[in-house]
């Protein structure tokens, strides 16, 4: 083991929600690779057993994984289990017995950010946070106030390297794959700046509601859910710079110098929507105003991207689950007549399959002068992807690899940007489920040429 390996993983919200979904599976795909090395240590509330958690762990995985029951075996032999509140030093003084000579732990906080300050506070009282590094959930914080203060919790006892926050949006290979795609080929250098580029727009569209997080998703809605980092982190792939290297440093300087050259949102520039049921759920304040659906509309001031306008939309309960990029360039001159004049596009699909493409106009086959359009595929991959999100990010914040996460400056300037228009507390409007939003979006807020609304097919 290297010295940048983690040795023991501390696993607060063992019992979660989201551990019960995500992180079990991950650490078990994790053990089937051969890629986990270490005891886990899964913090619970008081009256649990290990018995219990190795339950769960197997109805997470039963439910949520790909079952191996001799991979499941190994993955159990490595669970601990302390129980304890996270108030209570005891349960402090017993995670430092549990971890015996592990030099380099991995502290996982899945767990609510008001959680964070006891205990990180009780770490460091407890001798736990010599060596070790720091994993932290989003939201990160609920605005640049916040997450300044849970900046300067985290950084009172770790060193900014050894903070990593995950987005999980950055463990997706599609997501990594815009990057790659991007600086593999030069030909796409050579349109991709304001000279050739009309307009940018992202969109994730999810199909379902909140699937009962209404208690958390009342105190978020979609820009500190998903836009603010998913899809600024989206924003950062298309519209950084080369990096100078690859290692994590210098990819991230590039995407924070994306964000720093966007002002604040202005409240004109965002339109909510709410869907119709919405205030029904369970946890959901009955005239709560927080948004299910949100477009925006951002300016990157730099050399490359002054003019270009980027649209950003997500909502819930809308008709499909994709998340997709289309970069609409400058029309051609119109020399043919009877030709449609439709832009070309380049369209990266992030999910539910992973796509890059080329959108070209052609001579119609049968008719000389009619424009067609069509799609040169550079990539294409259906279906679920090789390796979940979590699994990538877990693996490598135990291999010490920080590309992937989200560093403090970028953070608070991803909050900077969207503050001043959550602030403002716009109308929310409500929208039919299954529907593309409420109508205001399309009256206020539409990118030249309109929004291109995402075709899934089963
Ligand atoms: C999470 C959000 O971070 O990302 C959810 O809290 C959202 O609301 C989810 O549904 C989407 O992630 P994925 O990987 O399922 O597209």
């Amino acid at each position: 083991m290297n010295d940048t390996r983690s040795d023991a993983l501390v696993f607060f919200g063992a019992t979660g929600d989201l551990a019960f979904k995500k992180i079990f599976p991950a650490l078990l795909a994790l053990q089937q690779r051969g890629h986990l090395d270490l005891p886990v240590i899964g913090i619970a509330r008081a009256g649990w057993s290990l018995d219990r958690l190795r339950e769960r762990a197997r109805d997470s995985v039963l439910q949520h994984g790909a079952f191996d029951a001799a991979a499941f075996e190994r993955f159990a032999g490595r669970l601990r289990y302390v129980g304890g509140d996270y108030n209570d030093p005891a349960t402090f003084a017993a995670i430092r017995r549990e971890l015996g000579d592990a030099a380099r732990p991995a502290h996982y906080l899945a767990i609510p950010p008001a959680l964070f300050g006891s205990v990180v506070e009780q770490l460091a009282k407890s001798g736990c946070t010599a060596g070790a590094r720091v994993v932290v959930e989003k939201p990160f914080g609920h605005d640049l106030a916040s997450a300044r203060a849970l900046n300067r919790i985290l950084l009172g006892s770790f060193d900014e390297e050894r903070v990593f926050r995950i987005d999980h949006y950055l463990g997706k290979r599609p997501v990594h794959n815009m990057v790659f795609f991007r600086f593999a080929n030069a030909f796409l250098e050579s349109f991709w700046n304001r000279k050739f580029i009309k307009s940018v727009q992202i969109t994730m569209a999810e199909d379902f509601g909140i699937q009962g997080r209404g208690a958390f998703y009342d105190q978020t809605g979609a820009v500190r859910d998903v836009i603010q980092n998913h899809l600024f982190q989206v924003l950062a792939n298309l519209a950084m710079e080369p990096p100078a290297r690859i290692d994590s440093e210098s990819m991230r300087d590039e995407k924070v110098k994306v964000l720093k050259s966007i002002p604040p949102l202005e409240a004109r520039n965002l339109v909510r929507g709410q869907f119709r049921g919405y205030r029904n759920e369970p946890g959901v304040a009955p005239g709560s105003t927080r948004e299910t659906f949100a477009a925006l509309r951002l300016e990157i001031d730099s050399w490359r991207w002054a003019g270009v306008p980027f649209f950003i939309r997500a909502g819930k309960a809308l008709p499909v689950t994709c998340t997709e990029v289309l970069v609409r360039l400058r029309r051609a001159p119109k020399i043919f007549p009877a030709c449609t004049g439709v832009a070309n596009h380049l369209r990266f699909r992030i999910s539910p399959e992973m796509a890059i493409a080329l959108g070209a106009t052609v001579m119609d086959p049968d008719d000389r002068m009619i424009g067609q359009q069509t799609e040169l595929l550079a990539s294409r991959r259906p279906g679920a992807e090789e390796m979940d999100a979590y699994e990538r990010v877990l693996g490598d914040a135990m291999a010490g690899d920080r590309t992937l996460f989200a560093r403090e400056d970028y953070v608070e300037e991803a909050w900077r940007i969207v503050d001043p228009a959550l602030q403002a507390d716009t109308p929310v409007h409500e929208y039919e489920p299954g529907s593309w939003g409420p109508a205001e979006v399309d009256a206020q807020l539409s990118p030249p040429g309109g929004w291109q609304n995402p075709v899934v097919t089963p």
